[in-house]
């Protein structure tokens, strides 16, 4: 399963990077905001920015809502670097987008995935990846993970190759249990890639000791 951060801080992703285990990039407007990048030109050279740190896909989510718009934006960024993945939201005129852009061969993530119907159309328009957002199912008591499972088995019957990108993942149990149901891909914050910390040395005294014991 490929390890994605989710955040446009990029001293977070420069951590996470050098764990040598980060395979890509996430991030969406909100989380531009929140470091403080705004206006389009610091936004674009932001995500040259962050894709000079990571050798993987970065999504890049366009911000219209309308197809032509979405086409517009979309391929400004797409022709920034040649890691960008133009991240689309799953409405009408997004599966229109995607569609024009797998013609175009740019890389697409649909986001915004709530259900197995909405993953099997964003596959069917020709989406390289597909978010489903199982921590924001789980808020509104929604099982996320089976969400994830009914879309591997969709995406098996019929060999699709969209990826399966487990969004709004909070924890290292999101990512353990995405693992083992078939996700290709998770992204979440920094602490949840913090799973690889090595044990201190309080764990290894008490460790040795109840070894002598
Ligand atoms: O990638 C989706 C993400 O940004 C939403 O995460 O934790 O706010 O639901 P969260």
């Amino acid at each position: 399963m490929k390890f994605f951060i989710d955040t446009a801080n990029l001293d977070q992703i420069k951590e996470a990077e050098d764990l040598g285990v980060l395979d890509g990039v996430t991030t969406n407007p909100s989380l531009m905001a929140k470091e403080g990048i705004t206006g389009r030109e610091n936004i674009l050279k932001h995500y040259v920015d962050i894709c000079n740190i990571v050798d993987g896909p970065v999504s890049a989510e366009v911000i219209s809502t309308d197809f032509e718009g979405m086409v517009r934006e979309g391929e400004e960024l797409a022709k920034l670097h040649e890691n960008i993945v133009v991240k689309v939201p799953m409405i009408r005129d997004g599966i229109k987008a995607i569609k024009y852009f797998s013609g175009k061969g740019i890389k697409t993530n649909c986001t915004l995935v709530f259900s197995a119907g909405q993953a099997l159309l964003a596959a069917k328009a020709g989406a390289s990846m597909v978010s489903p957002f199982i921590g924001r199912l789980d808020d509104i008591s929604t099982d996320g993970l089976e969400l994830i499972m009914k879309i591997r088995d969709i995406y098996d019957n019929y060999g699709f190759e969209t990826e399966i990108l487990a969004a709004s993942v909070r924890h290292t149990m999101h990512i353990i249990n995405c693992a083992e149901i078939g996700a290709d891909i998770m992204t979440g914050p920094l602490s949840s890639l913090r799973i690889i910390k090595a044990p201190s040395y309080r764990f290894w005294i008490s460790y040795f000791l109840s070894r002598l014991c």
